[in-house]
């Protein structure tokens, strides 16, 4: 059975009003995030993931400005959310992870010190419990010795025991959803692995549902039970991650997949796709990859398609499948 959407964005769009004119960061984003699901959100640089992200939690920087859409927690609206509820839903409910966990822990306070203001902040708890609670994540979160962590700096640590503390701080009040924005990019290769694999996990023992967003479709392969791909600031395909990987339908998902090295093609020359991302500030008409598209009709260059279902759960918005939606 299809788990509820624990988070729905509809519609979504986000514009950045600059000297240069206005800058379409997002532009009708919609895709659900299911209850204990991991969904990734993948593409290309600048195609509105992090900006999305953001908006989930109402963190959109100025000039930045939410324009139309919904964004359901729960069935709730959080666009209609006043500052406070958001203040309490934001590091309570739904928590968000960054890239450089280095720049969101602060270097002047212990982890412990961090952690339990957090927790104290969300949570009617006396120190005591929240020291408790706080080494308890420390080791869900597989940080070696918590008690020592517990009294360490972030500078301390490594990049990878800084993201496990991190995680663990963002996770500490009980979040139901996780907002992880490119959490592995800046680490080895080694330690993005295991970092993935505690995502997973957590997702396995406490439940909690994950929005992955990343540029790299081996994390969405390894990771996601759902992905959606986005480009120009709207989702282009969507689906299971196996079929969105092994038997995607729109013409921008098989170039990103062809731009991949793999290793019966070592030697050749890596495909890329012509032309550019689109920049927000005059985003083409109609399908935003028509004028990179070996597949444009007419079509494309005069209405944007919708998102449309090709199976139960494999979604596509592209005028090559109009005929076959079912
Ligand atoms: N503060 C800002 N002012 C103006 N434009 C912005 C601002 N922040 C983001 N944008 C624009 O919004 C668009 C989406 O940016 P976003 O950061 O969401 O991309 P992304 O998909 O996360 O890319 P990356 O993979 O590089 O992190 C970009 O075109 C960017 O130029
Ligand atoms: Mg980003």
């Amino acid at each position: 059975m299809m788990a509820a959407p624990l988070l729905s964005i509809d519609k979504l769009h986000v514009q950045f009003r600059t000297y240069a004119g206005v800058v379409h960061a997002v532009n009708g984003m919609s895709f659900d995030v299911r209850k204990g699901e991991i969904f990734g959100l993948v593409g290309e640089s600048g195609c509105g993931k992090s900006v999305t992200g953001l908006a989930i939690l109402r963190m959109v920087p100025h000039p930045g400005q939410i324009s139309a859409g919904s964004i359901l927690f729960h069935g709730e609206d959080l666009l209609l959310k006043s500052k406070s509820e958001m203040q309490a839903i934001r590091g309570g409910r739904i928590a968000m992870i960054f890239q450089d966990p280095s720049a969101s822990l602060n270097p002047v306070f212990t982890i412990g010190n961090q952690i339990t203001r957090v927790i104290r902040q969300h949570l009617p708890v006396s120190r005591d419990e929240a020291k408790e609670r706080a080494l308890s994540m420390f080791a869900a979160v597989g940080l070696p010795d918590p008690e020592n962590i517990f009294h360490t700096y972030p500078h301390e640590l490594s990049g990878g025991l800084q993201q496990r503390a991190m995680i663990a701080l963002a996770l500490s009040t009980g979040a139901e959803l996780l907002v992880a924005d490119e959490p592995t990019t800046a680490l080895d290769v080694t330690i993005q692995a295991q970092i993935l694999v505690l995502l997973a996990e957590l997702r396995d023992k406490q439940g909690v549902s994950i929005l992955l967003i990343t540029h790299n479709l081996g994390v969405v392969a390894e990771t996601c039970d759902r992905v959606g791909v986005a480009y120009a600031g709207s989702i282009v395909e969507m689906g299971d991650t196996e079929d969105v990987l092994y038997h995607m339908k729109h013409p921008y998902t098989h170039g990103l997949l062809a731009a991949l090295p793999h290793p019966s093609r070592r030697g050749q020359l890596l495909q890329a796709i012509e032309g550019n991302v689109p920049n927000g500030l005059a985003l083409p008409s109609g399908c935003p990859f028509h004028p990179r598209c070996e597949h444009v009709m007419d079509v494309c260059r005069e209405k944007k398609p919708e998102l449309v279902c090709l199976g139960a759960e494999h979604l596509v918005a592209c005028h090559l499948y109009d005929e076959q939606r079912s």
